[in-house]
């Protein structure tokens, strides 16, 4: 089986290249397997622009996994799948799960479902994640520590680098800055393999006003460690 979160989260907010998906979908069904994609942290609307990560490559998995936002704090996971696998799990060995199905936590999930819709927040996120994005790509002019600012929707990271030819990390800046921003009072964290990544992944009722605020405090703290 092929497992890849559509973008990918604590591998540092990547958003893979164009065709990607297609292309290892295919090879990995010409070779028997099935395509599992991970919407955890991607799915339920962050992505702006759909309401799952992976329909922004264009592909249909053949298991989803869902999870964090689907109970929006109540612990609640998902997996949905195809008849076909799902029959596959009929084979005597009796899956079990105390918790499983409990109707509590499937009432919880529905009213999530019904809150993203009535809120709009799917449109939302995109809505608020294009004016963050470009509040964040504007401070690239002013504080070359900034190497690149990617994503979709709510779902952003800010690459800091030492030198934006070499792409250096700037790991013990990106900490400090998490530091700094934290002093006044806005939480961010780090992420990635190099520890250089900005993760911005707020709640989907974040606002103009909240994007104003965090690129503002962003931008008086990379003046200081920049
Ligand atoms: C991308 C991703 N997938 C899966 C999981 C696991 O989810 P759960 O803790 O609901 O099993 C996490 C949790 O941190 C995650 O971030």
């Amino acid at each position: 089986a092929f497992f890849a979160e559509p973008i990918l989260s604590c591998g540092g907010q990547i958003v893979p290249p164009e065709g990607f998906f297609r292309d290892a979908y295919a090879h990995v069904r010409a070779g028997g397997g099935v395509c599992v994609a991970d919407e955890v942290q991607v799915g339920f609307g962050r992505v702006g622009s759909h309401f799952w990560a992976f329909e922004t490559h264009g592909v249909v998995p053949d298991i989803v996994t869902m999870g964090k936002p689907i109970g929006n704090g109540h612990p609640l996971g998902a997996v949905v799948t195809t008849p076909a696998i799902a029959a596959a799990f009929a084979n005597g060995m009796e899956y079990f799960n105390t918790f499983g199905g409990n109707p509590v936590s499937c009432t919880v999930g529905l009213a999530v479902l019904d809150v993203i819709a009535e809120e709009g927040l799917q449109a939302r996120a995109r809505r608020v994640g294009a004016y963050l994005t470009d509040r964040l790509r504007g401070l690239m002019d002013r504080h070359p520590l900034i190497g690149d600012v990617r994503g979709r929707g709510l779902f952003l990271g800010v690459e800091l680098v030492r030198d934006r030819a070499t792409l250096e990390p700037a790991a013990d800046e990106a900490t400090e800055i998490v530091e700094r921003a934290k002093e006044r009072g806005v939480l961010l964290s780090t992420d990635g393999p190099l520890h250089n990544v900005l993760k911005i992944k707020p709640p989907l009722v974040f606002s103009e006003a909240d994007a104003d605020r965090l690129a503002g405090t962003l931008d008086a703290v990379l003046a200081e460690v920049g």
